[in-house]
């Protein structure tokens, strides 16, 4: 696999927003759904607990064609950091790019000594970037059950195994 050479990956700002909610939405819909679950988490997630240095695009000249963001949540009581949502534009999808957001997001998540990143998605795509079942390490996300294979962990080289017990997304805490 080949990534394009004019890609680079940077943090998102806020100047990027408008191009971010149009290429998840290119991204995420399909015949038979659209977008709007994915939507609705970005802009929650932008109100409520994003990560900014944890917030990247893919950028292509000046044009956005990948975006990843990560926001905080709580694991039995702790902050943990979740990333949702990740998408490629469908014309880049396929050339490295969501591999390269991941990456990047996970070498910045050890600078920053996280312990530990969930999330919610499909096992087949993440597994190749170390994240692993949730439940074998005691973290549940209730709304998919207990020991559901799609909620997964990325241990970083802080991992903490008391880090367990059912994890909220900040889009799903009361307003405090
Ligand atoms: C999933 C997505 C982010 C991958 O980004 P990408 O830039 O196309 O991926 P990359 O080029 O880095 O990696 C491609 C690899 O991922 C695999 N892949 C792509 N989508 C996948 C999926 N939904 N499930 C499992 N594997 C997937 C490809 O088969 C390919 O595998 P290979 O390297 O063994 O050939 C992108 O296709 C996308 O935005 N899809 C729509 C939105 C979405 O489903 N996002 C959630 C991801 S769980």
């Amino acid at each position: 696999m080949t990534t394009d050479p004019e890609m680079t990956i940077r943090t998102a700002t806020p100047g990027d927003r408008d191009s971010i909610l149009e290429l998840v939405r290119d991204a995420f819909t399909s015949a038979d759904r659209d977008a709007s679950e994915e939507l609705d988490i970005v802009v929650s997630t932008w109100a409520r607990g994003v990560v900014p240095e944890l917030e990247l695009v893919a950028v292509v000249g000046d044009v956005v064609v990948g975006h990843v963001m990560a926001g905080r949540g709580d694991i039995g009581g702790r902050e943990a950091v979740a990333v949702a949502p990740l998408a490629v534009a469908p014309s880049h999808q396929g050339a490295g790019i969501g591999s390269a957001l991941v990456s990047e997001l996970l070498r910045r998540a050890e600078a920053a000594a996280l312990p530990l990143i969930v999330l919610l998605g499909n096992p087949g795509y993440y597994g190749r970037f170390g994240f692993e079942p949730s439940g074998p390490l005691g973290i549940v996300y209730r709304p998919v059950g207990e020991g559901d294979p799609h909620f997964l962990v990325r241990r970083l080289a802080g991992y903490d195994p008391s880090y367990r017990g059912d994890f909220t997304y900040c889009w799903e805490a009361r307003p405090g």
